[in-house]
């Protein structure tokens, strides 16, 4: 069946573009309906989008002859996928709030469908601080983000990032996320997937704590593809400021006691994947009361005693040993030698290392480089987003499961 892509265009310079984007996803097959914001009709007539899209152009929430016809919860939910093209820096903070007053809102409001926006805008409306906090809610939120792009603006004089992603650079993008959304590939249903993330706090006394730089990012980025690939995903969180993923089933802990005790209670699962900083050590004695700083004393020492290591605990059970179990191994120096160590001393399948020397960005950040390690040797991911290699990695998951399966047969 033809796939429909519901477009919203905002009112920016690059809305001529969609002129554009509309012929070439037709060209492949795709029915493209549009929602016209009031804005964007000050850029391109409803007219020329409607004569290329050969479907009418919706543009009024209280226009009763298409609430009657098909109605705006209908309009956001008819649809495979919805793209946000050029996504204002309005459309985006509108977005990240949850504002609905004009029909292109609402229906961002009221959809369970996948959304792509491609911001376009003034390089310092992009890089305003507003901008970027929306941005970073969007993606938490599970929104794809694609571009902007760097380069001349149309404001004679202006550049910098703000441009529209060229229209075949959206068009492949739209093209893999209705690959990756098409309701039948849903290769997890009826799995279980567990999942770890984010630092723990190891207890020095009641106020303060050990604790390292995760952000957890990497790990709810797994939770919501394994998620969205039809899987029941239990994410046992260490502390961190992230909303919980759609769809996914979070306990949160604080401690790596208390980590291993809650994804003990959540096995039995068909993968494990092991994405937390867990700590290490924790200190030998915490103590019940404030530490007090005495005049004239030497600072305390800590004594610290040895964690659980929960990856090896779960990889090496002789029951109920999830089918795949996937650690990761943050490094900050001979990355895969480490990881390939790992791999065999904590009897792992799989070992996704990643560098997280300060000046690699990757704790805390949006972006992984990771090299997986299996017995089978090492793949070299480039770049890329943490929702991506997430999205990647899940998807290789949902494989390796599908083969073992099918040579049990
Ligand atoms: C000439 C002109 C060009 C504009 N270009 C952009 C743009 O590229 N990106 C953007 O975010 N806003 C741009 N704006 C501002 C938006 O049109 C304005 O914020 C509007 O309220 C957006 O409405 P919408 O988000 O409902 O489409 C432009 C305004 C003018 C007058």
């Amino acid at each position: 069946m033809k796939q429909r892509i519901l477009l919203i265009i905002g009112g920016g310079i690059a809305a001529y573009k969609c002129l554009d984007l509309i012929r070439r996803l037709r060209e492949r097959g795709y029915s493209v309906r549009t929602i016209m914001t009031k804005a964007a009709e000050q850029f391109v007539t409803p007219l020329a989008v409607g004569a290329i899209s050969n479907e009418r152009v919706f543009t009024d929430l209280f226009n009763l002859d298409d609430e009657r016809e098909i109605g705006h919860i209908r309009l956001a939910r008819d649809s495979d996928l919805i793209v946000v093209a050029p996504a204002t820096a309005d459309l985006l903070a509108k977005m990240a709030h949850g504002l609905a007053n004009d029909l292109a809102t609402s229906v961002l409001l009221a959809t369970d469908k996948p959304v792509l926006a491609a911001p376009a805008m003034n390089p310092r409306m992009w890089l305003n601080r507003a901008t970027q906090r929306n941005v970073t809610q969007l993606k938490s939120d599970g929104i794809h983000i694609l571009g902007p792009a760097v380069g001349e603006m149309a404001e004679r004089g202006e550049a910098g990032p703000g441009r529209l992603v060229e229209v075949p650079e959206l068009v492949a993008k739209i093209e893999s996320l209705l690959a990756r959304h098409d309701i039948t590939a849903r290769p997890l249903a009826g799995r279980q997937v567990l999942i770890t993330s984010g630092p723990t706090h190891e207890p020095i006394d009641p106020v303060r704590y050990l604790a390292n730089r995760s952000s957890g990012k990497q790990g709810y980025a797994i939770a919501a593809a394994a998620a969205k690939l039809g899987a029941d995903v239990t994410l046992v969180s260490g502390p961190v400021t992230l909303a919980d993923p759609a769809g996914v089933k979070v306990v949160r802990v604080v401690t790596a006691a208390e980590m291993l005790e809650a994804v003990t209670q959540s096995l039995p699962a068909d993968i494990a994947i092991f994405a937390a900083a867990v700590a290490d050590w924790r200190v030998a004695k915490p103590k019940s009361e404030k530490w007090k700083k005495s005049a004239n004393a030497e600072p305390p020492a800590l004594k610290l005693t040895e964690n659980a290591d929960i990856l090896k605990t779960i990889a090496q059970r002789s029951k109920g040993r999830p089918s795949l179990v996937i650690g990761f191994a943050a490094e900050t120096e001979d990355v895969i030698a480490h990881a390939k160590k790992k791999l065999k001393s904590k009897g792992a399948d799989w070992i996704v290392a990643n560098d997280v020397s300060p000046e690699t960005g990757v704790m805390g950040g949006d972006r992984n480089t990771v090299h997986i390690i299996t017995r089978d040797g090492v793949e070299d991911w480039s770049e890329m987003d943490k929702s991506d290699v997430a999205e990647k990695l899940m998807a290789r998951a949902a494989a390796h499961l599908s083969q073992n399966a099918a040579a049990a047969e």
